[in-house]
């Protein structure tokens, strides 16, 4: 089966200031990350606040060009894309955020929201697009009767099966979504999961799915990557990961998590400070804050190797194998 999403070595550095008299500096957001989807596939990016997420997202949307690296989508060079190539890409890849408030006009009805791709990207006549809009709001569990509401007559759950019904309205055949569930109560959380789930099984859809939330990524991935300060440290299937991770990073993170719908720790995953992306370390990027840090961490930075079924960025992977 060939994969729908190939990206090799995407990096991303931005030019940021930190002052009006303080030069230029680069900050690597992203700093060379590979991944592959295959569709009906779902991959989970974990990792904490500032580690290259929603950069990551935003490169797999198309919405910002990576400083180097290569993206395949659906057999295709997404980053020179001939011109017809590039409109079925946008339609290819689509993206839910996290705030579906934010992403919803306030002032426009649910139906018009809904109808709005498909009168800007097809020829379908106002009956047809009619049609659908009431069609994909079944899908999503929601009526026809809510299609002449606005946003704000909607719960949180509610809103983001809005979202979700819009981001499908175009067909993609892959859905980006960055923290998709974390502004949902709990309770409500597991109902958008199935409802993802449910349409992933009905059209076969790839999931890029962004999560802090280890309980979420369980219950939703088949494979996950873990990202710190911009690079994968684990990647692999997400039962090898979730029986047996192998990074210190991943295996503090696991140790956090409660199972979904329990009790949210309040307490810091990790000790300790991540360091800044402007000042990224020579060794490991985990050092700083690794229990088992040596001076072979501080002065090399292990590579992502094959270790046990996925892959791991540590010198000592092989220590916690019988652990
Ligand atoms: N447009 C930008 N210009 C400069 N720096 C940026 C820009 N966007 C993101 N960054 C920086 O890049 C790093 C990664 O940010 P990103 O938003 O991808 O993280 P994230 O993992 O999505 O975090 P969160 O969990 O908080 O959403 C951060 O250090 C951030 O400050
Ligand atoms: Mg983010």
């Amino acid at each position: 089966m060939s994969a729908l999403v190939v990206a090799r070595d995407l990096v991303q550095v931005y030019k940021t200031k930190t002052g009006a008299f303080e030069p230029v500096r680069e900050l690597r957001a992203v700093g060379g990350v590979s991944f592959t989807i295959q569709s009906g596939k779902t991959l989970a990016v974990v990792g904490e606040s500032g580690c290259g997420k929603s950069t990551l997202a935003r490169m797999v949307t198309l919405i910002e060009r990576p400083t180097s690296g290569t993206l395949e989508i659906d057999g295709h060079d997404a980053l020179n894309p001939s011109g017809e190539t590039r409109h079925a890409l946008r339609r290819a890849v689509q993206l839910v955020f996290q705030n579906p408030y934010g992403s919803l006009n306030p002032r426009r009805k649910i139906g018009t929201i809904l109808e709005e791709p498909l009168i800007i990207n097809t020829k379908l006549g106002k009956q047809e697009r009619y049609e659908q809009v009431l069609a994909m709001l079944a899908r999503v569990g929601l009526g026809a009767d809510h299609a002449r509401r606005y946003p704000h007559m909607f719960s949180g759950g509610q809103r983001q099966r809005i979202a979700i019904a819009r981001a499908l309205m175009l067909n993609p055949k892959i859905v980006v979504a960055d923290e998709p569930v974390s502004a949902l109560d709990v309770s409500v959380q597991a109902q958008v999961l199935n409802l993802l789930l449910d349409l992933q099984k009905q059209f076969g859809l790839a999931y890029m799915f962004i999560s802090h939330d280890l309980a979420v990524v369980q219950f939703i991935a088949h494979d996950v990557l873990v990202m710190y300060l911009g690079i994968a440290v684990e990647h692999g299937p997400k039962d090898a990961i979730f029986d047996k991770p192998l990074h210190p990073y991943t295996r503090a993170l696991l140790a956090a998590t409660p199972s979904l719908g329990g009790k949210r720790p309040e307490r810091k995953i990790v000790k300790g400070e991540v360091p800044s992306p402007l000042d990224m370390p020579k060794g490991c990027v985990f050092a700083a804050r690794c229990p088992y840090v040596t001076d072979l961490c501080r002065a090399e930075r292990p590579p992502l190797r094959p270790v046990a079924q996925r892959l791991v960025a540590c010198h000592y992977a092989e220590k916690f194998l019988n652990a």
